[in-house]
């Protein structure tokens, strides 16, 4: 049993329903624990199906799924367990929200777990602050924008502090400064020890946020690196249909020999402070 990865996939095999194409085909793949991960792929690639697995609301017809080092039994008791340790923020926060207001919808998970009131209140209103939402707390919930809808489902889920937080496409519909308030909640939940996974489309965000990356791509795992490994060969990751990260395609495209025994940089200001190294005050390279 490995213990260093909170999730583990071992030949998941999944097709939908009356359906041809299998969406998971033997997927074998592993989540490490205590880092920030991103699932990236395609549409249809399987990266929704895969964290319905992870809760449990899918089972595999093929393979196991293993949490924590245990494999999922799937009896009601223990799904109602691991939807503790593992929580899922949905990519439409329609499926997710079900109470009238924020407030009342983040509160109602709690509620379920024995939770005295004022604990119960403490928590709603770390998290409501947390995603900058204590201003639309009581406000209906069908009359929030879809950026604020996808912020509350999120506090629902970090409300719980479980231990593996699942995020399906967070930040789309999300602007400039929701999308900082949300990396910023991820960011303080992940250092306190929390394994935070995003699926996401955003190659640019996937490359400065993740410290772990997983490609799939038609139900299988095409790879999984770290983002500098993963984003070193453009081809690869062109060839099934997705775009390098920007600065990987900029650091890429410089000549070898001044870029060679340097890291890649991941975020704007780590790749500026290297050209200003490289450039020097006359503005000739320095070799
Ligand atoms: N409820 C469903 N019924 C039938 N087929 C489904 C269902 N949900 C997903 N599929 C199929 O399963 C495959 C994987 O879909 P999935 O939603 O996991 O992909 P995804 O990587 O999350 O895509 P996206 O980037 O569009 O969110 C696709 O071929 C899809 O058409
Ligand atoms: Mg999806």
């Amino acid at each position: 049993m490995n213990n260093e990865y909170s999730l583990v996939f071992e030949g998941v095999a999944y097709s939908y329903p009356d359906t041809a194409e299998p969406a998971l085909r033997e997927l074998t793949v592993s989540i490490p624990k205590g880092r920030k991960t991103a699932v990236l792929g395609h549409n249809g690639s399987g990266k929704s199906t895969l964290f319905l697995h992870a809760v449990g609301v899918l089972r595999p017809q093929k393979g196991k799924v293993l949490q924590g080092g245990t494999p999922l039994t799937y009896s009601k008791k223990e799904l109602a367990a691991l939807r503790r340790r593992v929580g899922l923020v949905f990519q439409d926060p329609e499926q997710q929200l079900i109470l009238s207001t924020p407030i009342e919808d983040i509160s109602f998970g709690l509620r379920g777990t024995g939770m005295d009131e004022a604990a119960i209140q403490k928590r709603c209103l770390k998290v409501l602050e947390q995603l900058n939402l204590l201003a639309l707390q009581d406000k209906p919930v069908h009359q929030l924008s879809l950026g604020q809808k996808k912020r509350t489902a999120l506090a629902g889920v970090m409300a719980m502090e479980p231990e593996l937080i699942l995020l399906d496409e967070p930040t789309s519909y999300l602007d400039p400064l929701s999308e900082r308030q949300l990396l910023a909640g991820l960011e303080s939940i992940y250092a306190k020890g929390t394994t935070v996974v995003m699926a996401t489309h955003d190659m640019n965000l996937a490359y400065r946020w993740a410290d772990w990356i997983i490609v799939l791509d038609k139900g299988v795992c095409r790879a999984a690196g770290s983002p500098e490994d993963i984003f070193a060969d453009g081809e690869d990751i062109r060839a099934i249909g997705l775009d390098l990260p920007l600065l990987a395609d900029l650091w890429h495209s410089l000549p070898g020999r001044l870029t060679a025994g340097q890291t890649a940089p991941r975020n704007a200001e780590e790749f500026k402070a290297i050209l200003k190294q490289l450039f020097s005050e006359s503005g000739n390279i320095r070799v």
